[in-house]
């Protein structure tokens, strides 16, 4: 009797573990995989939007710059609540407070271009729209990236 309760016991301990083991997982062909992370993932899709708008202005096609800003916006809404890698090399706690904080704010800093590309884009202001994302978006991405991308 003894026996079967151990038997039966470790069979429910090892069936999940080999349901994990089996599961599938994303490798580096999966073109859901960026570098493992979330943030990763994220920044994948800002990329993927920001080169969609970029087209789409050119062609005055709002409902796709609508679209991909909106696809933007939810992206960054996961983001800033995630904590960049290079946070790890932060080590004295109120430095990486104020690190993790800094990205936040850098990262409410695009939310805030987005929507306003977005009121752009709805009213169908197609220099304003231009303005936000060639002055804006783009000097966000680049001081984001320089101050917490790493290499
Ligand atoms: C339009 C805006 C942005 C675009 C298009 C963009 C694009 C990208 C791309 C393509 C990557 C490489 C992703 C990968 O393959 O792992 C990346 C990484 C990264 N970006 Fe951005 N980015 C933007 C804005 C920002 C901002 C504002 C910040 C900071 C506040 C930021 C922080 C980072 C960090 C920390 C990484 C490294 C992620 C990791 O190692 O997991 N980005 N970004």
């Amino acid at each position: 009797m003894r026996t079967h309760q151990s038997l039966l016991v470790a069979g429910l301990v090892l069936l999940p573990l080999g349901a994990f083991a089996l599961a599938p997982r994303a490798t580096a062909n999966d073109p859901t995989w960026a570098g493992g992370g979330k943030l990763g993932t994220a920044m994948q899709t800002l990329q993927a939007g920001q080169q969609k708008i970029g087209k789409a202005l050119d062609k005055k096609d709002f409902a796709t710059v609508l679209a991909q800003t909106l696809e933007m916006e939810k992206a960054v809404q996961e983001a800033k609540l995630d904590t960049p890698p290079t946070a790890g090399a932060v080590k004295e706690p109120d430095k990486k407070k104020e690190f993790v904080a800094g990205f936040r704010k850098q990262m409410i800093e695009l939310q805030k271009a987005l929507l306003d590309l977005e009121a752009a884009a709805v009213g169908e202001n197609v220099d304003e729209a231009k303005k936000v994302f060639d002055e804006r978006l783009k000097s966000i991405k680049k001081d984001g990236h320089g101050k917490y991308k790493g290499d």
